[in-house]
């Protein structure tokens, strides 16, 4: 178990489809990611005003410009940004929470938000619906890890994901229910929100959740706000049912950058075969070295030697 989170931790994700975790980034590592998204995303700031589109109380809507500042990893140049959501404490976040050795990273991706760029006020909901062809499993560790990593501050002013526990959900409706037209999903708003909790928290905080947990992004509304975070789901290596970004169709992406950083165990979360495995030949290893110059392949050719 990593020292950055408790096994009561694990047991509130399995129970409560999602759990704050604060402080789980050192303050060095807050300040190198957001040094990126700043590469990334300019440092712009926020508006004085918030944009409100949907009248208090009706649980808000989905809007394109809520996911204006989205993008997947990698980014040219910004090394922190690119590896941490392959941090290895979280890979041990996901393995326990999963319940499994190997698990793979489906979607890693940065999103900046700003006071005034949108009404980022929306319903609850549960979002497998954009993660699998099918339904979430009643085993939660069937499903996945999506971990919401938060690079600033998250006052409530700031746009902190509200959620609402499993527990306190499943009374009122199964996940199913997200699928329900505008009346639906109105009456559901208006059923979860008396129960709803926030995520608010410092810079470093993550909080891990399910795809079956009822959340909602609320809107920015201090003055001047941003909101920087790191989406990065995990689900068991192997799982079919579950994908979102396929990271072959972004090859123009700097991944050389990427693998020149990367351990073996953080790429084997993007599907790279291991040392020892037995994909690696000396045919193999020389492709992979044309394809990554800067990619130190010692321990897979120490292994392959090793096995020869
Ligand atoms: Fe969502």
């Amino acid at each position: 178990m990593s020292p950055r989170f408790t096994p009561e931790q694990i047991d509130a994700w399995r129970r409560d489809g999602g759990v704050l975790v604060e402080a789980f980034f050192t303050p060095e590592e807050v300040a190198a990611v957001q040094a990126d998204f700043g590469r990334v995303f300019g440092d712009a700031a926020g508006a004085d005003q918030p944009l409100v589109k949907t009248a208090d109380g009706q649980g808000g809507a989905f809007h394109a410009a809520q996911f204006r500042n989205l993008d997947s990893i990698p980014f040219d140049g910004c090394h922190a940004l690119n590896l941490i959501g392959l941090h290895p404490a979280l890979i041990a976040f996901a393995r326990a929470a999963l319940g499994v050795e190997e698990v793979y990273l489906y979607q890693c991706q940065a999103w900046a938000k700003y006071t005034g760029a949108a009404d980022y006020d929306q319903p609850f909901h549960c979002d497998y619906l954009n993660h699998t062809l099918v339904a979430p499993s009643e085993d939660t560790t069937r499903n996945t890890c999506t971990v919401m990593c938060y690079f600033s501050d998250v006052t409530e002013g700031h746009g902190p994901m509200h959620y609402v526990p499993r527990p306190l959900s499943e009374p009122i409706a199964p996940p199913e229910a997200t699928i329900g037209g505008p009346p639906e999903v109105a009456e559901l708003h208006r059923r979860l929100a008396p129960h709803a909790r926030s995520t608010a928290g410092p810079a470093g905080s993550i909080f891990p959740y399910s795809i079956d947990l009822y959340h909602r992004g609320t809107n920015l509304t201090a003055p001047g706000g941003v909101r920087y975070a790191v989406t990065a789901c995990f689900k068991r290596a192997g799982d079919d049912s579950i994908a979102f970004t396929a990271w072959p169709f972004h090859h123009m992406k700097p991944w050389g950058q990427l693998f020149a950083r990367a351990t073996a165990d953080q790429l084997a979360c993007l599907g790279v075969p291991r040392p020892g495995d037995p994909f690696w030949t000396e045919t193999t290893l020389a492709r992979a070295q044309r394809r990554y110059p800067d990619w130190d392949l010692a321990p897979y050719r120490a292994a392959l030697l090793a096995s020869a």
